[in-house]
């Protein structure tokens, strides 16, 4: 075998609360039903030169592809989800607890929704399969989007409240991530400004980092056992060309620099590239959202890491695919780069493929698949992918 991965590293896939669940009612639920027309409206100026436009058009431009609704009903569908992940020799699994359904009202916490998730934990235990649990997502109650969100400081102590809660009620979680990419969402946010709340600001989008940055340690001080490890999910772009360096020591590094004392663990989202400044990316074989396929990237972050001296889980990495023709190349390249990673040194232990099924990606709906497992929109019924397979069989190797 070429490609030998280390013994007891972790193979498996992610997910998130909103994107997979259905029946959730958060910020980003009711902002949803307002800009679902927009949204659908809009496809054409934002993806009419996509390769893949012809395929996703008619999607694309009906508003309900832009509400998450029934989602994949994952809510109800774990078992047999997790079923299927067993079934593919998954050892691990990501997965988020969805803070508006546990804490619908400031301070009143749902037992019936914290037994749901501990189900949740308990078949995935029953399952051998690791969970790594992410306490934020994106979403937000209603109580806390009304409270300003991040920008209000308040919003730290509400989610320190929430994650001793939850630690305290799944104590057999042994890996938890508190935050997902948390300059993904400050950007999106408070920059570019399409996603809710829909703001242009650096002050508010300085001042949400800087929250974020507390909320994590503070929420790593109340939740840290000797039996558990913490760290966030970090997206970390492959910046090349002039200006890189800035780029890298913002985005990528300064999040991680303030919060090293608080993390026992790094979680990597990877996917994109960034030819800064006069550079050109290239376009040539795009994934179906446009992205450029650039695994070499995952061995540069991940180089980048190796200063912090901790172990590394790929908390993300995957493709939007629908015919499946990309995929298993997709993670074979990045697995080689990983590989080479590790090779040189840095402790990188497991490797968690985005997402075990198509889903609820954002302001962009339901036309990009992701998924290991194709879900029939109408029916909702699961289908596995050919790459999935392959998938499957390095696992069974621990390498290919
Ligand atoms: C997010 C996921 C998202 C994926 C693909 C990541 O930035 O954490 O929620 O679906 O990228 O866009």
């Amino acid at each position: 075998m070429k490609y030998a991965f280390p013994d007891g590293f972790l193979w498996g896939a992610s997910t998130s609360s909103h994107q997979v669940e259905g029946g959730n009612t958060n910020q980003w639920s009711e902002w949803e039903k307002k800009n679902a027309t927009r949204l659908a409206s809009e496809a054409t100026k934002k993806h009419g030169t996509l390769p893949s436009w012809n395929d996703i058009r008619k999607e694309a431009k009906n508003p309900q592809n832009y509400i998450s609704g029934i989602a994949c009903d994952h809510y109800n569908r774990f078992e047999e989800d997790f079923d299927i992940a067993k079934s593919l020799g998954h050892t691990a699994h990501r997965l988020s607890i969805e803070w508006s359904r546990v804490e619908p009202r400031e301070g009143f916490f749902d037992e019936k929704e914290i037994a749901h998730y501990q189900r949740v934990i308990q078949a995935l235990r029953a399952r051998n399969i690791e969970p790594f649990v992410t306490l934020w997502h994106w979403t937000l109650p209603f109580w806390v989007s009304k409270q300003g969100s991040w920008e209000n400081k308040k919003t730290i102590s509400d989610f320190v409240r929430y994650a001793k809660k939850l630690a305290e009620s799944l104590p057999e979680v042994r890996f938890w991530v508190t935050l997902n990419e948390p300059l993904i969402y400050t950007g999106m946010s408070y920059m570019v400004g399409t996603w809710p709340p829909q703001k242009k600001s650096v002050i508010a989008y300085i001042r949400v980092i800087h929250n974020l940055i507390t909320a994590h340690k503070d929420a790593y001080r109340v939740m840290r056992t000797s039996d558990n490890h913490i760290g966030i999910a970090k997206h970390n772009i492959a910046f090349t060309g002039i200006g890189a360096m800035s780029a890298r020591w913002w985005f990528n590094r300064y999040f991680l620099e303030k919060i090293k004392n608080h993390q026992d663990f790094i979680g990597l989202n990877y996917y994109q590239h960034k030819n800064m400044l006069f550079g050109k990316n290239n376009k040539k074989n795009p994934t179906d959202v446009g992205w450029e396929i650039y695994p070499e990237g995952i061995y540069r972050v991940l180089k980048e890491l190796a200063p912090y001296k901790k172990p590394v889980y790929i908390t993300e990495n995957g493709i939007a695919d629908a015919h499946d023709t990309k995929r298993t190349q997709f993670i074979k390249d990045h697995l080689i780069w990983i590989h080479k990673a590790i090779a040189e040194g840095v402790g990188v232990r497991g490797y968690l493929y985005w997402s075990l099924l198509d889903n609820f990606e954002w302001s962009d709906g339901f036309w990009p698949r992701f998924g290991l497992v194709e879900v029939d929109r109408q029916t909702l019924e699961r289908r596995i992918r050919p790459s999935a397979h392959e998938y499957a069989k390095i696992i069974k190797n621990n390498g290919f």
